[in-house]
């Protein structure tokens, strides 16, 4: 049976949709994109599950009330569409560790630089940019790691190297390391943790 997958969102959605897509020109092939979650209403990722017909919904800690009860209301998700596979793609939120503990090489993150550079709490979306021009590196790129009770501490799947290149903007940054890194690694990384849970 193909790995149920859950890919967690909080905006754009363009690393969901290179998971999509990479499912539609099959070479997502030992999972299955089951579930997308967003913590966050007006996630414009939330049109791209609609569009390509999978399943969504929102659950919202701010409307929860707590962190806790946020992710009991995930967990249960999760539990009742069977999924073994959690993808964090632009996912803008920390899971405690009581989360992370219960799935082991089970969850997925994307991250916008060289681990260990710019990144743990507070490096985030185009903030790790910013901080990347900042520092005035060369080279910058992205991360694929497994998420554990450290933020960005998880072992790393896969990495690639993209250039910083003179008059970047975060903006224009952020679009290469996406383009050249991320839409590349992830759905890569997706289909190799989804064959091994499935040979599991
Ligand atoms: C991506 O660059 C992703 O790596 C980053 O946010 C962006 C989301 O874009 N994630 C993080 O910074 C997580 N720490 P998307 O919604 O278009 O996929």
């Amino acid at each position: 049976m193909k790995t149920q997958i859950a890919v967690l969102v909080s905006g754009g959605g363009t690393n969901l949709q290179a998971l999509m897509d990479a499912q539609s020109r099959g070479e997502l092939v030992s999972g299955e994109i089951k579930l997308v979650v967003s913590n966050n209403p007006g996630a414009y990722a939330l049109e791209r599950a609609k569009k390509a017909g999978i399943e969504s919904c929102v659950i919202s800690k701010k409307q929860l009330g707590s962190q806790q009860a946020f992710e009991e209301a995930l967990a249960a998700k999760l539990e009742e569409k069977g999924i073994r596979l959690i993808v964090l793609a632009g996912f803008m939120s920390i899971l405690s560790v009581g989360f992370t503990s219960k799935y082991p090489k089970r969850i997925i993150n994307v991250h916008p630089s060289l681990i260990p550079s710019f990144c743990g709490e507070g490096f985030y979306g185009l903030r790790v940019h910013e901080a990347a021009l900042r520092k005035g590196v060369k080279v910058t790129g992205a991360t694929i790691h497994f998420v554990n009770e450290i933020p960005d501490g998880g072992e790393i799947i896969d990495q690639k190297a993209v250039e910083v290149l003179p008059g970047d903007t975060p903006e224009s940054l952020q679009r290469r390391v996406m383009e050249q890194a991320e839409w590349i690694l992830l759905p890569r990384a997706v289909e190799h943790v989804a064959a091994l849970i499935q040979n599991s």
